[in-house]
């Protein structure tokens, strides 16, 4: 089934110079980036977007690290895309993540871990539309 996933290369990938190399590895697979941008995050973006997990301990954390530097904000689409970007991301701690997915690749901690990817239809489309605002007739439906 054709989908929409919404991915973030997070500050520390952004910051460490790896944005260039993970849109070609979204490209090369074969998705459709449909609309990107470059952004800092403000709090409440951050804290929005991350809501599932305002009771855990880390939450206060991760809005700090997510809101510390600029991030590349996409929508890519694709057949099973959600899926895809997920196996493509690899497990949240790079400990586990094996060679060949971009957190085994570039990353080594679970906070810092490189990239974000909607983790469902549902969460994808809350998460597109969170970021991006068609309301006024952008191209991207
Ligand atoms: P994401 O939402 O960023 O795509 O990551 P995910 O689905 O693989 O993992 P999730 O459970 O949704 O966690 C969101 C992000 O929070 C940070 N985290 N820190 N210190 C910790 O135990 C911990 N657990 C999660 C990571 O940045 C994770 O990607
Ligand atoms: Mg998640």
């Amino acid at each position: 089934m054709w989908q929409k996933t919404l991915i973030i290369i997070k500050p520390d990938a952004v910051r460490r110079g790896l944005s260039g190399e993970i849109i070609k590895r979204i490209e090369a697979k074969g998705l459709n980036i449909e609309d990107m941008k470059m952004m800092h995050l403000k709090r409440e973006l951050a804290e929005k977007h991350y809501e599932e997990h305002k009771d855990k301990p880390f939450f206060e954390s991760l809005v700090d690290f997510i809101t510390s530097g600029k991030v590349v904000v996409m929508i890519v689409s694709g057949p099973e895309a959600v899926k895809i970007v997920r196996t493509m991301m690899g497990p949240t701690n790079p400990a586990e993540a094996p060679p060949g997915t971009i957190r085994g690749d570039f990353g080594i901690e679970t906070q810092e871990n490189i990239i974000h990817g909607s983790d469902s239809v549902k969460s994808a489309e809350r998460e597109i539309s969170l970021f991006f605002d068609y309301a006024l007739g952008g191209s991207f439906q």
